[in-house]
């Protein structure tokens, strides 16, 4: 089953927009909305309470369970506008929830880390402003997946330049889901 993490925060969000188009063509997913989910960022207790579960190895604790829903995904696919060159944050407080070492990924014997995911892939689907720029977005996501997740192919699909003065942005994001094929 395919995960869709959406993280769009906004009513008529182009990314999501974009992001449905491709999810028409990949079939069956499971949603989960960021916004509509009762996650916070780790802070000390939640790092004490963390600690002591992974110490006991209790992985099946309510804590983890979004960590265990992403490794159990076949297939993830991110919706996450560009936000001050990287994503908003609400993803990456989701992401601080899901990096639990003995779930999504655990440490070799020479200290590296070893993915656990099952997904085969993940997309990456965006949208910005100005022009793209993935480094702090796009590019950690996939350094992410693939050295620390296992999941070996990341691809991208994105719509740029939407809030250029004078920019067709409908048109933009229509062209960007032809552009892609399947979708
Ligand atoms: C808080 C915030 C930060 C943004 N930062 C950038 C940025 O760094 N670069 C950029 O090109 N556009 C930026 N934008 C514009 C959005 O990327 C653009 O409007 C995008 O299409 C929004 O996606 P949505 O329609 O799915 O909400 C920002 C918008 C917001 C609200």
């Amino acid at each position: 089953m395919t995960l869709f993490i959406n993280c769009c925060p906004r009513g008529e969000s182009r990314t999501e927009k974009l992001a449905r188009a491709l999810l028409k063509a990949l079939g069956e997913y499971e949603e989960l909305r960021l916004y509509d989910e009762p996650l916070h960022s780790l802070g000390r207790a939640d790092i004490a309470k963390r600690d002591a579960l992974l110490a006991e190895k209790k992985y099946d604790d309510e804590m983890f369970r979004y960590a265990r829903q992403f490794a159990a995904a076949d297939r993830i696919v991110i919706a996450a506008p560009l936000w001050d060159l990287s994503f908003p944050a609400q993803l990456k407080v989701y992401l601080e929830n899901i990096y639990v070492t003995g779930i999504v990924t655990k440490y070799s014997e020479a200290g590296k880390p070893v993915g656990l995911c099952r997904a085969s892939e993940l997309y990456y689907v965006t949208t910005s402003g100005g022009p793209f720029d993935g480094r702090f977005g796009y590019d950690y996501w996939k350094t992410i997946a693939q050295d620390c997740f296992g999941i070996p192919t990341v691809k991208l699909l994105e719509a740029e330049n939407l809030d250029i003065v004078g920019a067709d942005a409908e048109k933009i994001v229509d062209d960007a889901i032809k552009a892609y094929g399947p979708a």
